[in-house]
């Protein structure tokens, strides 16, 4: 994207799942890349070329001077923003406070990875970025569905108070190479359990639904609202609307892997959402932007290329 030659980005989180692909993407467009990212969670892989600064967003309040900030710094599976549901809390608001005022300062575009569950067990179907969403704000999923709500809210008041140029990503399920297996998210769950020809654990009845968009189209969708000023004080969904049951994307990824050991139905978590589809008519409208890479494709990819974490590549890697 010619917009990011020549730029400086700030990429908070940069050492994650997505941000290790949008570094990628953002040094191959001629950008110079800073990583900020405490390690907490991920694989903790950046790519070669990038400067990396160990350091919490919550705490920190001097960061490398950009022309671009994406900020996404939070744990994003629920694994991992349950297990310290305070330090979640405080990475979220506290670290999107410390990122605007760091945009503010240096005059710099900043780019929010909110995501899908700010919709919570939704009431409209497919979500649309109009809706105001119905989430438990006292269950153990409001750690991380309230904390990016609460950041969705300040960075808006900045918009109307500060004229903070903001842009904000709900960003729907995203799954490709890099993914950690022990993060408990679908896709590289069920992918290390049909490798290891073992029983397939899908919660619930199998029945509801996600929609799963590649990581490629996730870096693209997050790098067109960086790059185009009609995505200005707005809020997008980034996903892939082709919605697929829980069950049918075990089978799936059982079928593509050879595995024929059946699936185990276990206990649905609390507040699990029911469906999840993305509307994403304002992407395509304004930014341009659509996936471009189906679920089998993206499948394949992931299983085919082997992850960018070596411990998770030899169970990934077809024979
Ligand atoms: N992957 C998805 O399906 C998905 C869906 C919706 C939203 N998102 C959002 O996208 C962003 C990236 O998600 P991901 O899948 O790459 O997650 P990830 O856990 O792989 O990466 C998050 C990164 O943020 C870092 N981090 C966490 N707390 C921090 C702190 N206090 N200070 C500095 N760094 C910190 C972690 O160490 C990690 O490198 C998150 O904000 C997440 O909420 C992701």
């Amino acid at each position: 994207m010619e917009f990011f030659d020549g730029k400086t980005a700030l990429v908070a989180g940069g050492a994650g799942f997505i941000g290790q692909h949008l570094c990628r993407a953002l040094l191959n467009a001629g950008a110079r890349v800073h990583v900020v990212d405490n390690f907490s969670t991920g694989t903790g892989h950046v790519p070669d070329g990038v400067t990396v600064d160990r350091q919490d967003v919550s705490i920190i309040r001097d960061f490398r001077a950009a022309d671009v900030i994406f900020n996404l710094a939070s744990p994003a599976s629920p694994i991992h923003y349950q297990a310290d549901p305070i330090q979640t809390w405080k990475t979220n608001v506290l670290g999107a406070m410390h990122l605007l005022e760091h945009a503010m300062a240096c005059k710099a575009t900043l780019v929010q990875a909110s995501t899908s569950e700010v919709y919570g067990d939704p009431l409209a179907h497919p979500q649309v970025e109009t809706d105001w969403g119905n989430v438990n704000p006292i269950g153990p999923r409001a750690c991380y569905d309230e904390s990016k709500r609460a950041a969705e809210s300040l960075l808006m008041d900045a918009v109307r108070t500060q004229n903070a140029d903001i842009r904000i990503a709900r960003i729907f399920n995203t799954y490709g190479p890099g993914m950690e297996i022990e993060d408990g998210r679908a896709v590289p769950n069920f992918m290390a359990q049909a490798k290891a020809g073992q029983v397939m654990t899908v919660h619930g009845d199998g029945t509801q639904t996600r929609s799963f968009c590649y990581v490629d189209d996730t870096v693209q969708g997050l790098m067109r609202l960086g790059a185009i000023d009609a995505a200005r004080g707005e809020v997008f969904n980034i996903g892939n609307p082709n919605e697929i049951s829980v069950a049918e994307l075990a089978d799936q990824i059982n079928q593509a892997c050879g595995n024929k050991s059946r699936v185990e139905f276990t206990q649905r978590p609390i507040d699990d959402p029911t469906r999840r589809c993305p509307n994403i008519a304002k992407a395509k409208q304004l930014l341009g932007w659509e996936p471009t890479i189906g679920l089998a494709d993206g499948l394949g990819r992931t299983l085919g290329s082997g992850p960018i974490d070596p411990k998770v590549s030899d169970l990934f890697h077809l024979a």
